[in-house]
């Protein structure tokens, strides 16, 4: 028994303090249970940060979570907020938590406003009532809409958002703005683009059974999840005639944020960077390769264009290249179909 309790003891001690001595500084991740505030978790730690992961676990789920501590919470729960704080003293936040479903934030907008405007709005007060200082937030492209732009976006153009998620993203930034200015609460947004793949080591991934997006959505068709994938226009004015989008790894999200958290730690000012490849794939293109990769049939149905859906929507990342030094390293086509087609498929083995 005291043998096991010394083990212990050795364990916890090697979590909180680098192996050289020096304490791993704790970070607080919202939403750390998701799908990329795992792989988030992931890059802290093998960067030596400590993440305290503050989830309610209502999409999130616990059987995924091997780096740092978790704490149990919701974002309105200030007690508890207060409580994470005191106990583990970040030096940052890493806000991931949200809701993200596009077409639920339409039916249902008072949800995806009070989760995702009036929890950040919570979270940001409670750090600014402990003095915490700095934070990563997770943006989306979906603030910038539809634009008609056939170019990759900088982070300069307009935003007008066409969905309740978006806006609430939106009105996040702004508030992330007027707290810089009044309380010196210094910010990284961080607008990614299409986000899809799984850990390389296959550690984590999505893990929610209803995915929004279009990989993990064709991947379901070649396991026979789904009877067919939608393509949702033929006619636009792209080399198949499908829409194209910038899909970007979930490992390379995770590692700019790490590299955004140095950033602030090094006392440099707020900023909102893209995040995405600059390049882009067509819906087809992703079939295509995806049948290939998983050497399946992968039906398809062609379907109207959906409303408010671009043509094109990729990303100027420049900037975070810039400021950051980050650079897409996996996010090559290929890389992100084939982590995330074993990914799901040993998810579907351990059931
Ligand atoms: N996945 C994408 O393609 C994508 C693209 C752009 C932006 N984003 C943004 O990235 C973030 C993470 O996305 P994800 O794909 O990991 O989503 P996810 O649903 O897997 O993770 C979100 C996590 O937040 C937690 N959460 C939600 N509301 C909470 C609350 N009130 N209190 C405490 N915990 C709460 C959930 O339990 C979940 O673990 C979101 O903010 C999303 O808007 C995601």
């Amino acid at each position: 028994m005291a043998q096991r309790i010394f083990l212990a003891f050795i364990l916890c001690f090697n979590f909180s303090v680098g192996f050289c001595g020096e304490a791993a500084k704790a970070v607080l991740v919202t939403g750390g249970a998701g799908y990329i505030g795992t792989q988030t978790c992931k890059a802290l730690t093998d960067a030596g940060f400590f993440p305290i992961v503050y989830d309610n676990l209502s999409v999130g789920h616990q059987e995924g979570l091997k780096w740092g501590v978790l704490v149990r919470g919701d974002l309105f729960d200030r007690k508890k907020l207060i409580e994470a704080i005191d106990k583990y003293h970040p030096v940052a936040v890493v806000h991931v938590a949200a809701f993200k479903a596009v077409g639920e934030s339409v039916k249902d907008p008072a949800k995806y406003y009070m989760n995702n405007v009036c929890g950040s709005l919570q979270l940001l007060d409670v750090m600014r009532e402990k003095g915490v200082k700095k934070i990563i937030f997770s943006s989306t492209a979906a603030t910038y809409g539809s634009p008609s732009k056939l170019e990759p976006i900088v982070e300069t153009d307009p935003c007008q958002p066409i969905n309740p998620y978006g806006t609430s993203k939106w009105m996040v930034e702004k508030i992330l703005e007027d707290f810089r200015h009044a309380y010196g609460i210094e910010f990284v947004a961080l607008r990614y683009f299409n986000v899809a793949g799984a850990d390389l080591k296959g550690e984590c991934g999505e893990r929610g059974s209803s995915p929004q997006n279009l990989v993990p959505i064709v991947l379901q068709v070649a396991a026979e999840k789904r009877k067919e994938l939608e393509i949702f226009g033929k006619d636009y004015p792209t080399e198949d005639g499908t829409a194209i989008r910038d899909y970007i790894h979930v490992v390379d999200i995770a590692d700019a944020h790490v590299k955004g958290l140095q950033y602030l730690l090094e006392g440099k000012p707020s900023v909102i960077l893209n995040l995405g490849t600059g390049k882009g794939a067509s819906v087809q293109q992703v079939v295509d390769l995806a049948r290939k990769i998983t050497h399946k049939a992968i039906p398809v149905k062609e379907a109207p264009r959906r409303a408010g859906d671009p043509a094109i929507l990729t990303a100027d990342a420049h900037r975070a290249k810039e400021l950051l030094g980050w650079e897409p390293k996996h996010s090559d086509l290929e890389t992100i179909i084939e982590s995330e087609w074993k990914w799901s498929q040993s998810l579907q083995n351990a059931h």
